[in-house]
């Protein structure tokens, strides 16, 4: 069949993967290619395991692969055929040198650009999907443009705003869709040809359009903004344990001033995922880098309130059961950093179980989707730790239950059968306010919510 147009993406995660699925469902007359330099990776996507767990995302990918969606790690040959590059690979945070623990770390951002550079034969429109720093399009033109030749590649912006988890949903009903397009001829022009594609299923006027520095920054913005909304409702949720508000009932009220709005005031013990930190920090840093100190230690205290949440659960825990842990059995129900992923990057969970491991817990964790990750996560704890699908089995004979993440199944579980199982005095740490805590209550157990008063038997 001949398509009307090849777009490349380069980098297939969380991300490329389902971005790229939903244009190439969306656009039947395009060929979409998705690249990595993971071979595993791109032998997963061509299977029947996917390697990322996303609702929706199975049978939108055996609906279209090898019809117009196509997964490989032929990157210099795909580069080539290419009209439209999409960079998604990852920017995390600097682990080395200067902008260590803030910056973005763009090596593979750069390899991508210089790839690119030396397998065109052609003009390009390069679309950074990554996260990036503010004014990354400058240097990603720099490189991309210092050729002698007629090529021409020119560079926009197109954030992401998708949440893992929801996914498909979010890219197939966004809030909006940004294009940040340099405003010169050529850029405006290559602007249109983005804004073409998402005008296939996105309606017109949630498609916005602006510079490029302002898409690169309302991407880093965004996040600051719904990451600073949790560590506001989690410090109140402090105060709520100490005087008997309930942080839902704050949250609620508060949430319905319309110039506040009900969502993201879910109280927690803190947020993970691979991007609220990093694009803080990322945020903290260039503030630095511009001199305004104020600014970095603003959006820095967001980061440090989140922290010290994590930190404030597991003394909450310690100081609960007769402060000490040590030798007690602790079942963690979640590992992933929200509901209906198998992602634990930066999860709150990776921070807990650590913690309750310097107390000489005895630790198992149990998780619908993240299992394999969290081995990874915990690979130099092994002895210390036991990974069992099963809550149920899971609780058995624990002194503890800590919901560290959201999924449903937790909510209906039999919990007269697990308080039967477990060591008494039995106690639950509700990290994610999602159980009925009157009914644990009744049944026995020792309930401790985040932003509740504590429900003691004793
Ligand atoms: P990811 O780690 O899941 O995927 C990135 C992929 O890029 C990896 O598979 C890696 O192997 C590949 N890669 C790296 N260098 C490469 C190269 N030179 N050639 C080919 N492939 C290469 O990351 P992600 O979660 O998809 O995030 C990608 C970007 O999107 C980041 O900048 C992130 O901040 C941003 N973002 C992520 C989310 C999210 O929910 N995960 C949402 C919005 C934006
Ligand atoms: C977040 C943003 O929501 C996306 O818009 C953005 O594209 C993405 O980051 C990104 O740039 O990577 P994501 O990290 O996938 O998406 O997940 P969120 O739903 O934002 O949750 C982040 C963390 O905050 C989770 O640990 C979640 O449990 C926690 N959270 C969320 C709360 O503790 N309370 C809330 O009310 C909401």
């Amino acid at each position: 069949m001949n398509f009307k147009k090849n777009i490349l993406c380069i980098g297939a995660g969380y991300v490329g993967g389902p971005t790229m699925a939903m244009i190439a469902s969306k656009c039947p007359l395009y060929k979409v290619t998705v690249v990595d330099i993971n071979k595993d990776k791109i032998r997963e996507w061509n299977s029947d395991n996917l390697p990322i767990y996303e609702p929706g995302l199975d049978e939108l990918v055996k609906k279209i692969r090898d019809k117009n969606l196509f997964f490989s790690t032929e990157t210099d040959k795909h580069i080539r055929e290419a009209d439209i590059i999409f960079v998604s690979v990852n920017t995390p945070t600097k682990t080395f040198g200067q902008g260590a623990g803030k910056a973005a770390d763009l090596q593979y951002w750069e390899k991508t650009a210089r790839q690119i550079l030396a397998n065109s034969t052609g003009s390009k429109i390069i679309v950074e999907k990554s996260t990036l720093p503010v004014r990354a399009a400058e240097a990603m033109d720099r490189i991309l443009n210092t050729k002698n030749d007629n090529i021409h590649l020119e560079v926009v912006s197109n954030p992401e705003f998708l949440s893992e988890g929801t996914a498909i949903a979010d890219l197939e009903n966004p809030d909006r869709v940004l294009i940040g397009a340099k405003q010169t001829p050529e850029g405006i022009s290559a602007g249109k040809e983005i804004v073409e594609i998402y005008s296939h299923w996105v309606p017109r006027e949630r498609i916005v359009e602006s510079n490029v520095w302002s898409s690169e920054l309302s991407k880093l913005t965004a996040n600051a903004f719904l990451a600073q909304r949790i560590s506001s409702i989690n410090s109140i949720s402090a105060l709520c344990e100490k005087t008997e508000a309930d942080i839902d009932e704050v949250g609620h009220a508060i949430g319905m001033d319309s110039r506040i709005g009900p969502k993201f005031l879910k109280a927690s013990v803190g947020f993970g995922g691979s991007c609220f930190k990093k694009d803080i920090l990322n945020l903290v840093y260039i503030s630095q880098s511009y001199g305004l100190t104020e600014v970095a230690e603003y959006w820095e205290s967001v980061v440090n309130l989140n922290e010290w949440q994590e930190r404030r659960f597991i003394q909450n825990m310690v100081s609960n059961m007769f402060n000490t842990i040590a030798g007690k059995k602790i079942a963690l129900f979640g590992f992933a950093f929200k509901s209906n992923t198998g992602d634990t990057r930066d999860s709150p969970a990776i921070y807990i179980a650590r913690g309750l491991a310097e107390e000489k817990a005895q630790i198992t964790i149990s998780d619908p989707e993240a299992l394999a990750n969290a081995k990874k996560d915990l690979s130099d704890m092994e002895e210390n730790i036991i990974y069992e699908r099963d809550p149920y089995k899971a609780a058995e004979g624990a002194h503890a239950i800590a919901v560290l993440t959201e999924w449903d199944l937790y909510r209906n579980l039999d919990y007269k059968r697990i308080m039967r199982s477990m060591v008494q005095p039995a106690f639950i740490f509700d990290g994610r306010n999602i159980l009925d805590h009157k009914k644990l209550f009744d049944l026995g157990f020792n309930v401790f919510a985040v932003g509740k008063a504590p429900m003691k038997q004793f």
